[in-house]
């Protein structure tokens, strides 16, 4: 429940990246030696996460609550359950590293999701490229590395894919010889798990780069890496600050990683001053915020995962804009919850065309994944009276205590019932 209205104002705490976190821990499959992660943020994909370790046979220790010291010398299993995988698609990130290490896998094929079909088909004809076989047994993606050992290989993806270049490198860092992947995305999230895995032992070069070389070693030993601030999240609370009229400080981010969306808010109208390496300071201008139009891309282009939060900011800005989403086939869903609460949004083809300022007022609304929960309580924040945001659970399962950190700048919100661990940690 969102009362809206009033300017957010004071510092903001940025947490770990999701995004980082799952395939990095994902890596700690690749050895028998303890891998001590730092900076993993508390989130609902984060503790799927852990589950599906701990249930392929892993320890996972937490000194402190994003401290993750992992221990994967007794691996039972090479299979990740159906039950695991529908709730979160990113346990595709356990077929490389099972693979590489054990010479084989068994992951339920992932369906699609609220945001598109999302096959992995580039996943596993990598896969195939790097010598295994691979086939599909009632819904589960069955690997077998011949000899138990994968073969470096040239990988060249027709489409850009994040997991997919972060599945190849893990699968690659201990097959025989050299792999070389080309239209390798180059997200950040990528260089954080090759700066991982190098701390480990592995022989990567041009991680964030669209050419990534990896030299494949006999084993791979234990660690200690932080993991990157999330740079969605940022950006998130950056559009907060903004749609409110209000001022924020936030902290702990790295805003070179976001630099695409700091660009574009800056050319919308907010002021964005960076104070240091990890601080930015954040105050919509005085003239208000203008249209402008937008196109999602792979990095270092403006991300799909802020094009749904980008969409509410510019219900609020002063002319038409157009938003256009070339990642994923369905991913306006939040823009029927947005028109709900008063927004003026039309569609044509991969474009959404907004048509701002308009005036927002409170209403029951229910968001259908991640990033359009974001969107829906940005929008609530600068509505009139009232939003009922239902279907939060997405919410928890990317932002760290989001009720907590909103109200520490004066936001009226407040969770209703529906996940009490949650809760209990926010109140
Ligand atoms: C990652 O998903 C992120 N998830 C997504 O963030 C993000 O939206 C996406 O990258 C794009 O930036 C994680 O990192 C866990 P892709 P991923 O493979 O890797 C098609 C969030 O909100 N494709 O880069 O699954 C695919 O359908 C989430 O935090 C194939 O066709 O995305 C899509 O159209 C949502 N075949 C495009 O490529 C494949 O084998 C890019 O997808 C793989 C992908």
């Amino acid at each position: 429940m969102i009362r809206g209205g009033r300017p957010l104002k004071g510092k903001i705490e940025i947490s770990g990246a999701k995004n980082s976190a799952l395939p990095c821990l994902a890596a700690t499959l690749l050895t028998s030696e303890t891998v001590t992660l730092h900076n993993v943020p508390y989130v609902k994909d984060l503790i799927t996460q852990r589950r599906l370790l701990e249930d392929l046979g892993a320890t996972v220790l937490t000194p402190e609550l994003r401290t993750h010291k992992v221990s994967a010398k007794n691996i039972e299993t090479f299979e990740a359950p159906y039950e695991l995988v529908k709730t979160m698609r990113a346990s595709v990130l356990a077929l490389g590293p099972l693979l590489a290490r054990f010479g084989q896998a068994k992951v339920s094929l992932p369906g699609g999701c609220a945001i598109g079909t999302r096959p992995i088909d580039l996943h596993l004809k990598a896969f195939e490229q790097l010598g295994a076989s691979v086939s599909l047994e009632s819904g589960d993606v069955v690997a077998r590395a011949p000899n138990g050992r994968l073969k470096g290989a040239d990988v060249s993806f027709e489409k850009v894919t994040v997991t997919g270049t972060e599945n190849v490198m893990m699968a690659a860092v201990l097959a025989k010889g050299k792999t070389t992947i080309y239209n390798a995305a180059r997200e950040p999230e990528i260089e954080d798990l090759a700066d991982l895995l190098n701390k480990m032992g592995a022989r990567i070069k041009g991680a964030g780069t669209e050419t990534i070389e990896i030299k494949g070693v006999e084993s791979l030993g234990g660690a200690e890496h932080t993991i990157i601030p999330d740079r969605i999240e940022t950006g998130t609370f950056i559009v907060a600050a903004a749609i409110t009229g209000g001022e924020l400080e936030i902290k702990s981010c790295q805003p070179e990683h976001l630099a695409a969306v700091i660009e574009k808010l800056r050319e919308v109208g907010v002021e964005i001053e960076e104070l240091n390496q990890s601080t930015l300071l954040v105050k919509c201008c005085e003239k208000g915020l203008q249209a402008k139009n937008v196109t999602t891309e792979p990095h270092p282009k403006f991300p799909t995962d802020m094009q749904a939060q980008y969409m509410s900011l510019m219900t609020q800005a002063e002319g038409d804009s157009t938003i256009t989403e070339t990642i994923f086939e369905n991913r306006f869903m939040h823009a029927s919850e947005l028109i709900r609460l008063g927004a003026n949004i039309s569609f044509s083809g991969t474009t959404a065309i907004v048509r701002g300022k308009t005036r927002l007022m409170g209403a029951p609304v229910q968001a259908s994944d991640l990033r359009a929960s974001a969107s829906l309580v940005l929008a609530a924040l600068c509505a009139e009276d009232e939003t009922l945001i239902d279907r939060v659970y997405h919410i928890d399962r990317g932002y760290e205590m989001i009720v907590k950190k909103l109200r520490s700048v004066g936001a009226e919100i407040e969770r209703i019932t529906d996940n009490l661990a949650m809760s209990a940690e926010e109140n």
